[in-house]
Formats: structure tokens, C-alpha cells, sequence
């Protein structure tokens, strides 16, 4: 087998499909993953304004996509220094390629990006379920590489069930096939909370909600800056759904987020909601989760989520009806010299892709 570690190549296709097929063989009936559809591939990875093919690197057999490692460059803010960064996700093998150092290969690449473009740290996530194969390969990068690792937080998953039947159906272990019941009977906004009353995004909306997400990533110990054109393919996508709350005309908050396959027992369709922010309390912020709770749901949603490394508003998360899962994922810091920096249960604000 003659491999070739470098820069993605092709046009999303076969990345949608070889991390598809990879996580669907390894992981089908034992945890919960998404499934990437071209569409996503191409809202996340593809869009023109964010390729960045050097950092998705990628492992060929000849043409054939048998490995990628995805890295998205952004400048990270950690403590009250800002600096060059990337986020880093999805690391996925073939299995007819594994236990080769094709992982250890495309790591070994990105480090080296990393280094030649000045970036001081990563971040991702990973499953540390004792016994998965994710923390023994992540453990043993540790190992390999002591000061550019470090597992810094927790990282949890809030839930508002709307199809109990069909989440039941797809539950993996005995408290997910009978939770879902439990969840169902938490009404959407059910102390009271009124969704609030919101219109699609316009260009003009961009510089108030760069403003509300940056306030709200100011409460963490790393996070992203968002820069105009970025926030600007996250909000503004055929793939993604923005909702901006109104008062007497002025905007006030914003929700972001997007529809995707999930593969848990059996596949359903969740709802994300991405990015929440605004001004106002608990209640303002509860709102703005059930009016896009509603909206995925209206539109399909069989369940509702929101994912959280520490700076999601709990309260208002669970006056909105979302209750809070471990799925045994933790978030890492690696690939720099900043990465054993951040404390242990460091709350992260970046998306994760
Ligand atoms: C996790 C995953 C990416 C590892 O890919 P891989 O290419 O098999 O990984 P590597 O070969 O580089 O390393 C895996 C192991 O093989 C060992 N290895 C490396 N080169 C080897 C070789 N030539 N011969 C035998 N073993 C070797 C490594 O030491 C490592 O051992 P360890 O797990 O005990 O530390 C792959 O299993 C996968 O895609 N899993 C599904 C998706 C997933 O869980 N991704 C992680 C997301 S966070």
C-alpha cells in the first residue's frame, strides 16, 4: 500500500462518505454519531469561504480517501491572550487501513501545519467511555506527546425530547430506551417560558449577533473569536436556520442551528441549535431556546439539543424543558505549545464540529 499523507483533494463527497462509512462500522448500535451528509460536508468544510484544504489532512491509497484528520484555523482567545488556532475534528480511518499509523501519520502532518503557520493550539473532543477505542488511541497519543495534551473539560449534551417513541426506539442502553418517555412529558417552555417571537436573519443582523455571541464566549477559558465572514457562513447557509427575536422592531437575541441525521439503535433527526445569544436574563434566553426548539421541531426535529463545554446557560436551558445527558465526552486541548495550559475543567466556547 503506497499512502500519501497531505491536503484534502476532493469536493466533499468522498469525505462525507468515508466518515459515514467509518463511524457507521465502528460505532453503528454502540453510541450516538451524525451522520454527514454531502449537504453538511458542504456548509462546514466546502463552503468557498472556509476551505482550507492544507488543514483537513487527509490519507490516499493511490486516489482512494482512506483517512482524514479535519482542522479549521481561528484565533482562539485562551485566558486574556488571543491567539492563532485551529479546531480539530472527526480524525477517521478506514478500517481496512487501521493499526498502520495512519492516525499517528495525520497527526503527525497537522502538527507540522501547526507549526509552520504559528498556531499554538487545537481543540476537540473525544469519548472517554472506559473500554472505547477513541480514549485508548487518545491516551496513547497522550503518551507520545505529553506536553501538546491535555483533556480539560467536561462536555454535555441538553435534550428536549419531541418524539419520545421514536428517541426510545433509537436508545442505546435501558435509561435511553425509558428516558425519552420521562422527557416527553417536560412541556417546551414549561414554567411558563413563551418562545420568543423571532424573523429569519438579515445581512444587516451580523454585527449585533457577532456582538452577543463574543459576550457570551467572554465567561470562558478558551474561546473562539468569531471573525464577520465566518459567523457570516454559520448564520446565513441554505444548511443552517437563524432566528432573530424582535421587540418593536429592535432586535434582541438570536438562535442558530440545523437539522442532521443521527445513528443511534436506529437513525432519527435532531435538531441542534448551535448558537443562542442576546441580551436579557434567563427568561429572555429560555425564550429564544423554545422558539428554536419549536422551529426544528415544526420542521422534523424528533429530538432537540444543545451542546455544552461549560458556558451554556443552565438555568435558562432548563426552564426552556432541555435536560442535561453525559454522552462521555470530554474536550482536548493538543498540537501546540498552549495546549496543557488551559486548567483542568476548562469551559470552551467554539463549535464543534
Ligand atoms: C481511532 C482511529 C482513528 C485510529 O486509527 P489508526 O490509523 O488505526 O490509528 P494508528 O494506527 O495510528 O494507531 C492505532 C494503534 O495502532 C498502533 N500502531 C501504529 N502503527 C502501527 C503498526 N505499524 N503496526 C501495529 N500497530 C501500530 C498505535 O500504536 C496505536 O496503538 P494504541 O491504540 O494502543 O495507542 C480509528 O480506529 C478510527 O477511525 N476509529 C473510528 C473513529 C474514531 O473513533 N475516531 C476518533 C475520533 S475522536
Amino acid at each position: 500500500m503506497a499512502l500519501e499523507i497531505g491536503g484534502y483533494r476532493g469536493d466533499g463527497g468522498d469525505l462525507a462518505a468515508l466518515i459515514t462509512g467509518t463511524w457507521l462500522a465502528t460505532y453503528r448500535g454502540r453510541a450516538w454519531f451524525p451522520l454527514w451528509d454531502r449537504a453538511y460536508v458542504g456548509w462546514r468544510i466546502m463552503e468557498p469561504r472556509i476551505l482550507d484544504r492544507e488543514l483537513l489532512v487527509c490519507a490516499y491509497d493511490g486516489d482512494a480517501l482512506v483517512g482524514c484528520l479535519l482542522g479549521e484555523q481561528t484565533e482562539l482567545r485562551v485566558g486574556t491572550q488571543v491567539v492563532p488556532g485551529s479546531l480539530t475534528s472527526y480524525l477517521s480511518v478506514d478500517p481496512s487501513t487501521r493499526h498502520r499509523g495512519v492516525a499517528l501519520l495525520m497527526l503527525e502532518r497537522q502538527r507540522s501545519v501547526h507549526r509552520s503557520r504559528g498556531l499554538r493550539l487545537s481543540v476537540g473532543l473525544c469519548n472517554r467511555r472506559a473500554g472505547s477505542e477513541q480514549k485508548r488511541f487518545w491516551d496513547g497519543f497522550g503518551r507520545r506527546w505529553p506536553q501538546e495534551f491535555a483533556i480539560v473539560g467536561r462536555y454535555r449534551m441538553w435534550c428536549a425530547v419531541v418524539d419520545p417513541g421514536a428517541i426510545a426506539a433509537a436508545g442505546l442502553t435501558g435509561f435511553e430506551r425509558f428516558g425519552p418517555w420521562l422527557g416527553a412529558l417536560i412541556p417546551w417552555g414549561w414554567i411558563g417560558v413563551r418562545g420568543a417571537r423571532t424573523r429569519p436573519y438579515r445581512d444587516a443582523d451580523l454585527p449585533a449577533c457577532a456582538g452577543w455571541v463574543h459576550r457570551q464566549g467572554s465567561r470562558a477559558d478558551c474561546q473562539m473569536i468569531w471573525s464577520a465572514p465566518r459567523l457570516a457562513v454559520q448564520l446565513d447557509h441554505p444548511y443552517a436556520r437563524t432566528w432573530v427575536a424582535e421587540r418593536e422592531g429592535a432586535p434582541w437575541g438570536f438562535a442558530n442551528g440545523y437539522l442532521i441525521d443521527w445513528s443511534g439503535a436506529r437513525t432519527v433527526r435532531v435538531g441542534f441549535v448551535e448558537l443562542c445569544a442576546g441580551d436579557g436574563g434567563v427568561a429572555a434566553h429560555a425564550s429564544l431556546l423554545v422558539a428554536a426548539g419549536r422551529a426544528l421541531a415544526a420542521e422534523g426535529a424528533q429530538m432537540v439539543v444543545v451542546m455544552d463545554a461549560g458556558c451554556q446557560p443552565r438555568a435558562a436551558l432548563l426552564a426552556a424543558g432541555f435536560a442535561p445527558l453525559d454522552p462521555h465526552l470530554q474536550t482536548m486541548a493538543l498540537l501546540g505549545d498552549l495546549a496543557t495550559t488551559l486548567p483542568r475543567s476548562a469551559r470552551l466556547h467554539c463549535p464543534f464540529t
